[in-house]
């Protein structure tokens, strides 16, 4: 008996005798009751994450089930196996923080375990990105299947779906106008099926960059979770997995320079989640790549956005399934994409997008030439303020805020947001613009409390929308005239650290402008005393510190950057 490297005998453990290994590793897999017939056959593995604290993930055992259906009706041997789950709500301090360890989970479980193909299963914000990141160093054939996006709930005649829908009626509640008893009512009706946030949130956006990089299966990024489609999706992307091991096409040969500005493309196109410029960073960063904030924004003004879903629109990911999804989207954008990248099959997109496609709902999915609006929906800021750089999404902003400045009202810290912003004696007008220091990558994980509240006092006398900068990131459910991501973070000593009550900020899109009206000088002297915060001791949380990048580099940790482990 020898190593042959295939199916059960990949990666033998080493005792010194690789015959014994064998044996013994067919003798405790034959516990599993699997017949010796079954045993000789590839194994297809299967990334699966269900978990009590992730909701988009409840059909997660549906999925896997239907996957294992397709693996064994194209002759291998589906073995699932589980790794991190992140439920994007149930983590404290934040998701964020957790991403990078569900994906050296996931690259090492594929590295590790005997497979010849790995199906990954995500959905809830950070799960795909941390799938193909892991998947991409690991560089094993791999397919994505998202868990797919939940359909929407009912509120008085009004269509609900998490989670732009949750805050609207948190800004109306904040405001006065609902009351305590109709927010519980609300509660209820936000988030009623299996699957990922009914939006164009992150979870949706990073399903559709995950197809357009050709890691998904064509068609399936916005089939609803609770969609019989869905298991169909499953069981194909099972019998995808078989074929992709004679294929021998891997991650790395599917995300390139190229797939990765077609998904940057389609990310600008769809309104999509500012949280995925990070991600696809992130997953770019995997592979060698990195895209410039100079050559995003070049991407973004030739890009027009043509989907019309919240929250830069009006409707909800079942919505853009029902008008013809990615298939549809793909096609208006075909001018600009380039054609020649490969799905995880080999096709090429350009040969796809030949395909006859049906109807498609054009109040949905634009034309091409009659877009929502003809600039990408997100923008790339530097100045002063982010040397080395800002999100900005116009989409979802206040046009009338693009050009303005301002006096800035400044909190230095989550904590302090949470005691000042409510205080009646705050010393804030609609024209102020809100910072929030600390809540970087380095500081506090990046949560997504860059779309700080409304002060109570503003939104009861009316105040919709304000001018907010942070080094944070925000829900890609959310709206508003938010300046996100900005680094250098100010817990490393970014200029942001310098803002103080009382200076001026101007902000300009057109100029894709952000800066401090301080001096030179004067801010250096003010972080000339700047520390860092102290490095945790011990455990996860001392490697994340000690470790983990800025956004333009994706919030990677330094040491997983590019090459390959195997
Ligand atoms: Fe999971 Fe929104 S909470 S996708």
């Amino acid at each position: 008996m020898s190593d042959n490297d295939h199916g059960l005998d990949k990666g033998l453990t080493n005792y010194g005798d690789f015959d014994f290994a064998r044996f013994l590793r067919r003798s405790f897999a034959r516990s599993m009751g699997i017949s010796r017939e079954m045993l000789d056959k590839p194994i297809i593995g299967i990334a699966m994450t269900p978990s009590g604290f992730n909701n988009c993930h409840r059909y997660m055992p549906d999925l896997v089930e239907a996957v294992s259906r397709g693996v064994l009706a194209a002759g291998a041997l589906p073995r699932p196996f589980p790794t991190v789950s992140l439920g994007e709500v149930f983590l404290n301090p934040t998701s964020m923080m957790y991403r990078n360890l569900m994906a050296m989970d996931t690259e090492e479980m594929i590295g590790a375990q005997p497979m010849d193909a790995v199906v990954l299963i995500g959905g809830c914000d950070k799960t795909v990105p941390a799938q193909l990141m892991g998947a991409a160093s690991a560089n094993l054939p791999a397919i994505q299947l998202v868990t797919g996006p939940m359909s929407t709930g009912r509120h008085k005649g009004q269509r609900l779906g998490a989670c732009t829908d949750c805050r609207g009626f948190w800004a109306q509640y904040r405001a006065g106008t609902v009351n305590s008893d109709e927010i519980k009512t609300v509660e209820g009706r936000l988030s009623v099926t299996a699957g990922t946030c009914a939006v164009m949130g992150t979870a949706s956006t990073m399903a559709c960059i995950a197809e357009t990089l050709g890691m998904s299966l064509p068609g399936t990024a916005s089939i609803p979770a609770v969609h019989a489609d869905r298991l169909v999706a499953a069981e194909e992307t099972g019998k995808a997995a078989v074929r992709l091991i004679d294929r021998r096409l891997s991650p790395r040969d599917v995300i390139t320079h190229k797939s990765v500005e077609n998904a940057l493309r389609v990310l600008l196109a769809v309104g999509g989640s500012t949280n995925a410029v990070v991600h696809l960073a992130a997953i770019a960063g995997r592979v060698g790549i990195k895209i410039p904030y100079s050559r995003f924004n070049e991407l973004s003004d030739q890009t027009p956005v043509l989907v019309d879903l919240k929250p830069v629109g009006d409707g909800y990911m079942e919505d853009f399934h029902a008008a013809g999804g990615m298939a549809a989207l793909l096609r208006e954008l075909r001018p600009l994409l380039h054609l020649d990248t490969i799905d995880i099959e080999g096709r090429r997109l350009g040969d796809r997008l030949l395909e006859p496609m049906d109807w498609v709902d054009r109040s949905i999915i634009r034309p091409f030439d009659d877009p929502i609006s003809k600039v990408g929906g997100l923008v790339a800021l530097t100045g002063n303020l982010a040397p080395d750089g800002a999100i900005f999404k116009r989409a979802a902003a206040t046009p009338a805020l693009f050009e303005s400045e301002g006096r800035a009202v400044v909190f230095t810290g989550l904590e302090d947001l949470s005691k000042r912003i409510d205080d009646p004696d705050l010393d804030v007008k609609p024209d102020d613009i809100l910072i929030l220091q600390n809540a970087g990558p380095h500081a506090a994980g990046m949560p997504e409390a860059g779309y700080l509240p409304i002060p109570r006092k503003l939104a009861r006398a009316g105040v919709k929308d304000m001018l907010r900068i942070s080094d944070a990131r925000m829900s890609g459910t959310a709206f508003g005239s938010i300046v996100l991501h900005v680094a250098p973070e100010a817990a490393i000593g970014g200029p942001l650290a310098a803002v103080r009550s009382g200076d001026r900020i101007r902000l300009s899109i057109a100029n894709k402008t952000i800066d401090l009206l301080v001096e030179d000088a004067e801010v250096k002297r003010r972080l000339a005393d700047h520390r860092p915060p102290p490095t945790p001791a011990r455990g996860y949380k001392s490697l994340y510190r000690r470790t983990v990048l800025q956004a333009p580099d994706g919030c990677d940790f330094d040491f997983l950057t590019q090459g390959e482990t195997r």
